[in-house]
């Protein structure tokens, strides 16, 4: 049987029954935008950074199963251009001020934005005013800046196995509560060892006393645009605080 493929961009782009857009076209080196995906974690398709057109619908490449001779929109001005203000929307909604923020050069959202081209924040800014949970001895948490991928919920609950996040609330009012009565991460088993603790995507889950000890120009996203490095942003365990 013939190995079955999609068009990617005009590319064709082999994948095995069963693999995603977005695992058939990192498998080609191509990259797809987002921010929810990780390898190592079921998708969940909440962030929407992924968005292609498949046989002209618009769909999220990280949950949608490659289907042989599928036609797939990727890098376009339109999607670039809704990928774009969804980044808008994370930078407002949160206070992502990254000149001082220790992830600067090592975070997914900004890297994104690099990318994207995302010259403004465009909307107003929402100014949240979240306490910073700095109770655990070796890692501090500013929710500030959580864009609400549930990877460390993911990475918690399914191979930590010790469930230290979770969601709650709704609409506006989500956020990313931890699982104590105390609602403090020191009252938790949360470990730095643990691989919640590497999986943030930008500057909420922080390993103290190693803010700022890369230099610039050495950090991740110093060395090369996020779309031309190669491995998936978080493959290798990077972005976490050890990173
Ligand atoms: S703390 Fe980080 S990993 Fe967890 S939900 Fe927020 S942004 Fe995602
Ligand atoms: S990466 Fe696909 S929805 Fe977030």
């Amino acid at each position: 049987m013939n190995t079955p493929s999609l068009l990617l961009d005009g590319l064709p782009v082999p994948f095995s029954v069963g693999q995603t857009i977005m695992e058939a076209a990192t498998a080609a080196g191509i990259f797809i935008p987002h921010l929810c995906h990780h390898p190592d974690f079921k998708p969940q398709g909440s962030c929407k950074l992924c968005t292609v057109k498949a046989n002209g619908r618009y769909v999220s490449a990280c949950t949608m199963p490659a289907k042989d001779g599928m036609e797939v929109e990727n890098n376009s001005p339109d999607l670039n251009d809704k990928r774009r203000t969804l980044l808008q929307m994370l930078f407002v909604e949160g206070n992502h001020f990254c000149p001082s923020c220790e992830k600067s050069g090592d975070c997914l959202l900004q890297a994104l934005a690099y990318e994207l081209e995302m010259l403004t924040a465009h909307f107003p800014q929402f100014y949240p005013d979240r306490p910073v949970d700095a109770s655990h001895p070796e890692v501090l948490l500013d929710f500030n800046r959580c864009i609400l991928c549930e990877l460390c919920v993911r990475a918690s609950r399914d191979v930590d196995g010790k469930n230290v996040f979770a969601l709650s609330g709704r609409g506006i009012g989500k956020h990313l509560i931890v699982n104590a009565e105390s609602g403090r991460l020191a009252d938790t088993g949360f470990a730095l060892a643990d691989k919640a603790a590497h999986v943030c995507p930008v500057g909420v889950i922080l390993a103290k006393r190693r803010g700022f000890l890369q230099p610039i120009g050495c950090r991740r996203y110093d060395r090369q645009p996020i779309a031309m490095q190669p491995a998936r942003p978080l493959a290798s365990g990077g972005n976490g605080p050890e990173s």
